[in-house]
């Protein structure tokens, strides 16, 4: 092998792992354009932020959250459309690979329209690729990891996102889910990541017990007690 085909061999080779590591198509889709939400969206978010923070949000829920570094652990998709679509609601998660996100509720939102744009993201990102345990997750729980993401990444809201210790049990969902889950991961570092990739083809709340030796009842009392609650 002559030395100019090594080097080309060695680029063809990167760029095969490159492909196939990064090979993820992002479609937005404006469909609200003409009304008040739509072009708020345009003028303070844009469809060029918005694949931003697709491919920032998508590194983040592979890499830091679920850790999930070789791609034979990761959801295998190759494309995530957003649409942002003119209906009563916040933001939903749909289909495989799929997010639409309410103009109306893009029209309303007060503050930095791309903080909460980027808050609500991860958060709906994460739907898309975590596992469900088939189907058997507690939506709960389900939302409660969307949430941490959402907490992990930053994007937690200084008001209405639940403080550590509150909240009435460990599947009430979203920021109440998250905080604990958060306490399981000081316990248990990666406790989140783990937890997911036993949730790839079941759920059984004794997952918990095996990765933390102690019953997700007993986690919740303890989580509570330490936060005097
Ligand atoms: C999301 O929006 C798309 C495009 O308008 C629509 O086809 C789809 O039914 C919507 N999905 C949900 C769950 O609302
Ligand atoms: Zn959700």
């Amino acid at each position: 092998m002559t030395y100019n085909s090594f080097i080309l061999c060695t680029l063809l080779t990167f760029s095969i792992c490159l492909h196939g590591i990064s090979a993820m198509d992002y479609f937005v889709t404006n469909e609200a354009a003409s009304t008040p939400g739509g072009i708020r969206f345009d003028k303070e978010i844009g469809i060029p932020y918005t694949k931003q923070i697709m491919g920032t949000s998508i590194d983040f829920i592979w890499h830091t959250v679920f850790q999930q570094n070789s791609p034979y652990d990761q959801k295998p998709l190759d494309s995530v459309s957003v649409y942002i679509v003119e209906y009563e609601g916040v933001a939903v998660a749909w289909g495989n690979n799929n997010i639409n996100i309410s103009s109306i509720f893009l029209q309303g939102a007060e503050g930095d329209l791309k903080w909460i744009f980027t808050s609500v993201f991860y958060h709906e990102m994460t739907h898309v690729f975590q596992w469900n345990g088939e189907g058997h997750a507690p939506s709960g729980l389900m939302e409660g990891v969307a949430d941490y993401t959402k907490l992990k990444a930053g994007y937690a809201q200084d008001q209405g996102f639940a403080k550590p210790g509150q909240g009435d049990s460990w599947d009430q969902g979203y920021d109440v889910t998250a905080r604990f889950l958060e306490y399981c991961d000081e316990i248990v570092p990666g406790f989140v990541a783990s937890l997911n990739k036993l949730m790839r083809f079941d759920f059984d709340v004794k997952f918990f017990e095996y990765l933390t030796e102690k019953p997700v009842d007993q986690l919740w009392m303890e989580y509570k007690a330490k936060y005097g609650q």
